[in-house]
Parts: structure tokens; sequence; C-alpha cells
């Protein structure tokens, strides 16, 4: 008998055009993990709206996130692809989980307060409850692998705990899921300060690259990254611009960082910059002109979101109605 494929699944927030680092950290562990799994990747639409967006707006990142999901190389014949709202069972799911978490345990996600303070002016319910219902995300459609960047880590740590609490209640219903964070690239730094995250809500442009970026763009923003006064390409903790960029140029190009640092022995941060910018833009390029090529044909997308929300409203449904059969809700 042919041995079940494992399911792996993650979802991305459509809060605009995704950066190198959703890219390198989970994206593109989406597209090689496809060729493999049972896979469903989806767009978090309801993750979103924890930030205040206007309706045109969020309407027009869902469809720019959908064009680009297929643009980097997902095959919706393959793999599911669809958008959270689409599939009420995510938020009927978030809600029961969050009766099974606790307010201690949510008020220790580091997200969480980050994100609070940040947007300190709307700290809303769902900003709070929002690891609850990437939880329902995942253990709808019982999840074996979870690709994401490290950032999320702590995220699935709960969503373990959460499944393991339900199945320790009412017996095994959950599927425990793994979380997948590729050795590299995982952590993707921002190009003006090193010692935080590369972030799309930036306010400083040049911080980040985006994933529809044009060559010229990349170059001048790699070109204008943070490194040092050492002029030596190695890997070090002390050397946190050079080495996130290394990264980059590693995972861009399959090379090691023993490689990176002979390639580029006696030579300066320009020609070591060139070369990490050609190949991002390299990298970048066949995704950049599919989704030229996709944004213009809004009905092969909504095509593709009907037929991904119908497979995946069919599987999650039936965990969501098996789910409070068990809890023991009335049902006919
Ligand atoms: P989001 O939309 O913030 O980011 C999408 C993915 O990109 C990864 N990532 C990074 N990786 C490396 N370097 C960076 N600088 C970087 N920034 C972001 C994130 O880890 C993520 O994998 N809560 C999730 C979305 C979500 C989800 C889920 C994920 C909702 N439901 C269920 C997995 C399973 C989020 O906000 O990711």
């Amino acid at each position: 008998m042919e041995e079940k494929k494992k399911v792996v699944l993650s979802l991305i927030q459509p809060t605009g055009v995704p950066t190198l680092g959703n890219y390198l950290g989970a994206l593109k562990n989406w597209v090689m993990m496809s060729k493999e799994y049972d896979c469903l990747f989806g767009e978090a639409d309801l993750h979103a709206i924890t930030v205040r967006t206007p309706p045109a707006e969020l309407k027009k990142r869902c469809l720019d996130m959908f064009a680009i999901l297929i643009a980097m190389g997902l095959d919706p014949e393959k793999s599911t692809i669809f958008c959270q709202s689409h599939v009420p069972a995510h938020a009927q799911l978030g809600w029961i989980l969050d009766c099974y978490t606790q307010f201690g345990e949510a008020s220790r996600m580091t997200q969480f307060k980050d994100k609070a303070a940040k947007h300190a002016d709307n700290v809303n319910l769902g900003l709070f409850t929002y690891p609850t219902l990437m939880a329902a995300d995942i253990l709808l459609y019982n999840a074996d692998y979870v690709p994401v960047g490290d950032d999320q880590k702590q995220h699935l740590e709960l969503t373990r705990d959460i499944a393991n609490r339900f199945n320790g209640i009412y017996g095994d219903f959950f599927k425990v899921p793994e979380p997948f964070i590729g050795k590299k690239g995982a952590r993707i730094m921002s190009l003006q300060e090193p010692d935080k995250k590369m972030s799309k809500s930036d306010t400083n442009q040049k911080s980040f690259i985006l994933v529809t970026d044009s060559p010229d763009v990349i170059v001048r923003k790699i070109k204008s990254a943070i490194t040092d006064s050492e002029a030596s390409v190695y890997y070090s903790e002390s050397k946190p611009g050079v080495s996130n960029l290394m990264e980059i140029y590693s995972v861009c190009t399959g090379k090691t960082y023993e490689q990176i640092t002979d390639e580029f022995a006696g030579r300066g941060y320009g020609d070591f910059k060139s070369a990490v910018a050609e190949a991002v833009a390299e990298e970048l390029k066949p995704l950049r002109t599919e989704y030229e090529k996709l944004i213009n044909d809004k009905a092969y997308l909504t095509e593709c979101a009907k037929k991904g929300a119908e497979k995946a409203n069919r599987i999650a449904g039936r965990t969501v109605n098996k789910c409070m059969k068990k809890i023991g809700f009335w049902q006919y």
C-alpha cells in the first residue's frame, strides 16, 4: 500500500508584498516542500485585520499575495492555495481553542508584546488571541510540518501545547505539528539595523527588499546596507551586517560561508555587495516576471482561490465538526 504523504501547512499575512526575509525564511521552503508533500498554503487575512487597513487596500493586498504565491512556483493544481477568510472553520476553531488556552500562556507571547508596543493605539483582543487562530489554522488540517521563520517558533510551541491539552481531555484528536525552520535564512535581518529582523512595516524603505523589487532597486538597497569598517568578509556575531549579507548570499547561491569567505578574500565590500545584489536579483527574477503576468489575470486568480477554498473547506469543515462532537455540542 502506498504510504500517505505528510501534510504541510503554512500561512502568510497579506500585509503587503513579502520581503526577502519572508521569502528566504518561509516561502522558498514552501515551494521546495510542495514538490514532495501534501501541501496547503494560505494567506492569513483574518490575522491581517489586527492592524487597521483601508478596505480597498486589504482587498488589493489579498489579490497581490495570491498572485505572488502562484508566481513564486506553487502549483494550484497540486497544492491547496487558499484565503483564510474563505474558510469559516478557521474562525470557528479559533474561538474554541481560545477556551483551551490560558490567559497567562497568551500573555507570554513575545510577538504580542512587540506588536502591542508598536501599535499602542490599537492593542485589540485579536492581537492577543492571534496565536490561537494560528493554532486553529494548523490543527484544522492535521499538519505534520509547518514551514516558518524563526519568529513563529513560540507560536508553534503554543500550538503543540494546545493540541496536547485538548488530546489529554478528549483522547487523541489533533495531530501535534512540528515546525520546519530552515538551517539558514530563518531570520533575515534589516539591511539598515542588522540587530533587528527585516520587516516590511519598517519605516525605513532601505531596510528591506520586497520580492517584486526591480534589479536596480535591489542593487541600490544592498549597496547602502550597513556593514563595518573592517573590509573583510567572514561570518561572525561581531559583524551582524556582513553576516546577514553572507546568509542571504548563501541561501540564494547554495555556497557555504567558507566558500564565500574564500571567494572575497582580499576584495572589498563593494565587490561583495555587487555579488549579493546580483544573486538576489537572479533568485527573484522568475517570481517578478510571473507576478507581472498573473496580477492582470484576476479571473484566473479568482478561479484558483475558489478551487483552493473548496478543498480547504472540505477538510477544515470536517475537522471542526468532529471537534465539536468531541466537546459535546448539540449536533443533528
Ligand atoms: P508573517 O506574515 O509575519 O510572515 C510570513 C512568514 O515569513 C517569516 N518571516 C521571516 N523569516 C525570516 N526572516 C525574516 N526577517 C522574516 N520575517 C518573517 C515568518 O516566520 C513566517 O513564516 N503568524 C504568521 C502567519 C500565520 C501562520 C499560520 C504561519 C498565520 N497562520 C499558520 C504558519 C501556520 C505571520 O504573521 O507570518
